[in-house]
């Protein structure tokens, strides 16, 4: 009897298979070649996210909180509040846990936050959504990753899924800093100069270390004393070297000798103490929010995942998308255990993202926003973008600059570089347009000053509506970085962001003395009442896609944004 009604459930699906439409199709993207089929056992790891009915309700409470002129303005939401918010619609799950269902696949179902996850070999992937996945390898890099160029739905599930990935995404996190690994120091006498820190007046010339950043930025002698703490996510591998970490403390950060980080390894990721498998980025990042933030604690958030390969049948790690499971572990925190800031040196081309799975990335941002945090990503490090013949349209191959993700989602806060003392723009210093996030009306009057400036050059090859970045900036260049025992420098708007990122956490320190709510997303401040606590850089380009890129100006600009901090004039605009 069990037998023949599980039979008779059954044949609805096999006689009626359901015909797909289109939920994301792309061209193949530039770099990557098809090579052959994905092996049927390579496993994958899908993300399903679903509609969230009430998603325009957060965005507006997030604007509300983050607003000083607004009357709820610091009043951060909740988990629960945000939960409420952010919560898939239950028809939307009953749709797609039905499918799922359906098709046999409820055991190899999840609940996430935001929908189902999903694991399963990409010879039942194929089938499930029209797709055909593909090994696909870098020109340049050789990684290989299986993706497909389109997958589909049955119609009634379009309006349930914002999207699933990894099927048509081809961005990975990559690391903003470059030469990869460091280049050795030309200059030892600023740096030993700076060794220290009771120095005078350290100097960010011909190099950059701590003290120097501090005596520019203003945040010498200034002694936190709360428990705000700051997180630095690592992707791809990186380790943070504790041992490296002292060597660096006891040449540029004596104060801080013996103190450390704490490691959170997020979803299987690791962080080995091997000297020689130090990473440049991990590094650098909490060699420097170390140094700066001392004593406050730094959590470093360690995400699974290698660099893309190029799977083999017998390969059991799957291409996870690693955003989103540093999301879902950083969004199922209590509000106690979230850190108010934190600081991501990595991103991708903006179209290497697809559009519908960026929104839905970026929203996830804005949960993290509307609870408090401030959020600093890398504004990239190709200025306007890479070469001029990779300087296209994926979509329809026109010409144009190459925005990066996520520092064009607006719910973040995207940090460029500069360099030299007067401080001058980085010509790396990515900049521009986002072509998926329109502006918001907090950076309305600051963009459009600039672009009014520009008397219509580059008309065509830029978003003049889209959310405009980077927000601000900080020095970039040359910084002193232990890594596998030895002293180097490194360039990258991966220097400027844990920089940044350092002194919003000063500053929610001096916030807490008083009793004062944390920054939490900062954009709607910045370029209101903060921007008086900055400096302004105005000299500079940012030259890409074969042409002389933005200029920096007075005021923001697709440069060096609305300048470098100044933590003594921030201060004073907070009252703190
Ligand atoms: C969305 O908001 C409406 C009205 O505020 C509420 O009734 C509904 O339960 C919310 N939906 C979710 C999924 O939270
Ligand atoms: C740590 O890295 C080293 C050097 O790359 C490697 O030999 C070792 O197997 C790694 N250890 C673990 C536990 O992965
Ligand atoms: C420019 O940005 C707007 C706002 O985000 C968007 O609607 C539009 O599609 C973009 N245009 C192009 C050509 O990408
Ligand atoms: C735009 O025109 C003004 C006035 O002629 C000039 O000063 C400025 O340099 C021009 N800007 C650009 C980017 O060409």
């Amino acid at each position: 009897m069990a037998l023949l009604l599980l039979l008779l459930l059954a044949i609805p699906a096999l006689c009626a298979p359901q015909t797909l439409t289109p939920q994301h199709t792309t061209t193949p993207p530039q770099h990557w070649t098809p090579l052959s089929r994905a092996p049927p056992s390579h496993p994958l790891q899908l993300q399903i996210i679903l509609h969230q009915p009430n998603i325009s309700l957060l965005h507006s409470r997030l604007l509300a909180v983050s607003d000083p002129l607004h009357e709820e303005y610091g009043q951060h939401l909740t988990k629960s509040e945000v939960d409420d918010l952010a919560a898939p619609g239950e028809e939307s799950v009953r749709a797609v846990e039905g499918w799922l269902r359906d098709a046999g696949l409820s055991h190899r179902a999840q609940r996430t936050r935001g929908g189902i996850s999903l694991l399963l070999p990409v010879s039942e992937a194929d089938p499930l959504l029209g797709a055909e996945y593909t090994l696909f390898q870098h020109l340049h890099t050789r990684e290989g990753i299986a993706r497909t160029l389109s997958y589909s739905l049955p119609p009634a599930l379009h309006a349930h899924i914002r999207a699933i990935q990894p099927t048509t995404i081809f961005a990975r996190p990559l690391a903003m800093h470059s030469p990869p690994r460091v280049r050795p120091l030309q200059v030892l006498a600023n740096t030993l100069q700076t060794g220290d820190s009771d120095v005078t007046q350290p100097t960010c010339e011909p190099n950059v270390t701590p003290a120097c950043l501090a005596q520019m930025y203003g945040t010498r002698g200034y002694t936190p004393a709360g428990d705000e703490r700051l997180g630095i996510t690592g992707y791809l591998g990186q380790n943070a070297n504790l041992e490296d970490l002292q060597r660096f403390y006891q040449a540029f950060a004596t104060d801080a000798q013996g103190s450390s980080f704490t490691t959170v390894l997020v979803n299987g990721g690791e962080n080995n103490q091997t000297l020689s498998a130090a990473g440049t980025e991990a590094n650098l990042d909490v060699q420097y929010s170390g140094a700066l933030t001392f004593p406050l604690e730094n959590i470093f958030y360690s995400t699974a995942g290698s660099p893309p390969f190029l799977p083999d049948p017998s390969e059991q790690e799957n291409t996870n998308e690693p955003y989103a499971a540093w999301l879902e572990y950083m969004l199922g925190l209590e509000d106690q255990e979230l850190p108010g800031v934190v600081s991501t040196s990595y991103g991708d081309d903006e179209q290497s993202v697809p559009e519908g799975y960026a929104r839905a990335v970026c929203d996830q941002f804005a949960q993290l926003g509307a609870r408090g945090v401030s959020l600093l990503f890398a504004s990239g490090d190709a200025g306007v973008g890479p070469a001029e013949n990779e300087c296209y349209s994926n979509s329809d191959g026109r010409k144009m600059f190459v925005p990066d993700f996520p520092a064009s989602c607006p719910w973040v806060t995207s940090v460029g570089a500069t360099t030299g003392d007067p401080e001058i723009a980085a010509s790396f210093s990515g900049g521009g347009f986002s072509n998926y996030f329109p502006r918001q009306e907090w950076q309305d009057s600051a963009v459009e000053a600039y672009l009014s400036t520009l008397n219509g050059s580059y008309a065509g090859m830029y978003n003049s509506s889209g959310r405009a970045y980077p927000d601000v900036s900080a020095q970039g260049q040359n910084y002193v970085v232990y890594v596998s025992g030895q002293p180097g420098l490194v360039d990258g708007t991966s220097c400027s962001t844990p920089t940044f990122a350092s002194i919003i956490l000063l500053l929610n320190d001096a916030l807490q003395q008083q009793s004062k709510p944390r920054l939490g997303w900062l954009n709607p401040w910045l370029y209101g009442r903060g921007k008086a606590g900055v400096g302004d850089v105005s000299v500079g380009r940012n030259p890409g896609c074969g042409t002389a890129g933005f200029g920096a100006g007075r005021g923001w600009d697709p440069v060096t944004g609305l300048g470098t901090p100044r933590f003594g004039l921030l201060r004073e605009v907070l009252g703190v």
